[in-house]
């Protein structure tokens, strides 16, 4: 969903998501506990490319990569054993080209595949960990402390929605392997699953305008960022629901 021209503190933009259901809280702090942030409330993730003092980042700083994973093909928070439900995001400050964000339907990309793979998929539980999506970038920008913080977690590769019952897909970037599978028959299913769901008739691209509220479904979509020119401000921030459970505890 999309509502243009909001006007929204951060405050307003929690308070506004309070009413979906519980805040998830930034992992980023976590992450990142020794550098300073730009924005005090935990429930804001900083989608921008802005440091701590709001200017662009240097190209070798520490959080830059959050962004840049941002461009893989995800679902946020399923590396965390209660993953995500709902998210906002809202623009601040947008560039004047690029950085379109871009969403997956994992309803339609499910119903979309032959009887046999749905048969095959039937009861797969994929690891989920952010130092999977994170290491095809640069993970050893992370201490053992930091990784620690946020170990792998099982989710199902197929749920029903609560609220549709239809059935979905439910994959990411930070899936690396399907449990009691070798490593890398689990992976190249994962990957030939995201080349899949991310056929152009699964793909909405939504162009940012200052001031765009926009609200997903991360339980039935897989979004990912575009590229832009970096030396520009991109300024977004994110408030994101927790689901009731792991996925696991929930219909399959
Ligand atoms: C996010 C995200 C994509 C973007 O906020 O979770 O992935 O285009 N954002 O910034
Ligand atoms: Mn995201």
């Amino acid at each position: 969903m999309v509502f243009h021209d909001q006007k929204l503190t951060d405050d307003q933009q929690i308070d506004f998501a309070a009413h979906f259901g519980p805040i998830h809280s930034s992992a980023q702090k976590a992450r990142h506990h020794s550098i300073k942030h730009r924005l005090a409330r935990d429930e804001i993730a900083d989608i921008s490319n802005l440091d701590g003092d709001g200017k662009v980042m240097e190209v070798d700083h520490r959080r830059r990569l959050d962004g840049l994973a941002n461009r893989f093909w995800h679902t946020d928070a399923s590396f965390r054993t209660v993953p995500g439900a709902l998210s906002m995001l809202y623009a601040h400050v947008v560039p004047g080209e690029g950085g379109d964000t871009e969403f997956a339907d994992l309803r339609a990309a499910y119903d979309a595949l032959p009887q046999t793979k749905k048969k095959e998929l039937e009861g797969l539980i994929a690891e989920h960990s952010i130092w999977h999506s994170r290491g095809q970038l640069d993970v050893t920008k992370y201490s053992p402390e930091e990784r620690a913080s946020l170990p792998p977690v099982p989710q199902r590769v197929v749920r029903t929605h609560p609220g549709s019952k239809r059935k979905t897909l439910y994959i990411a970037a930070h899936a690396s392997h399907i449990i009691g599978m070798p490593v890398a028959d689990g992976r190249l299913l994962l990957l030939d699953l995201i080349e899949h769901a991310t056929q152009r008739q699964f793909v909405h691209a939504h162009s940012w305008r200052q001031g765009d509220l926009v609200i997903w479904d991360n339980r039935c979509t897989m979004h990912r960022a575009r590229p832009f020119d970096t030396t520009q401000v991109r300024d977004l921030r994110r408030v994101t629901t927790r689901d009731v459970a792991s996925t696991l505890e929930q219909a399959a």
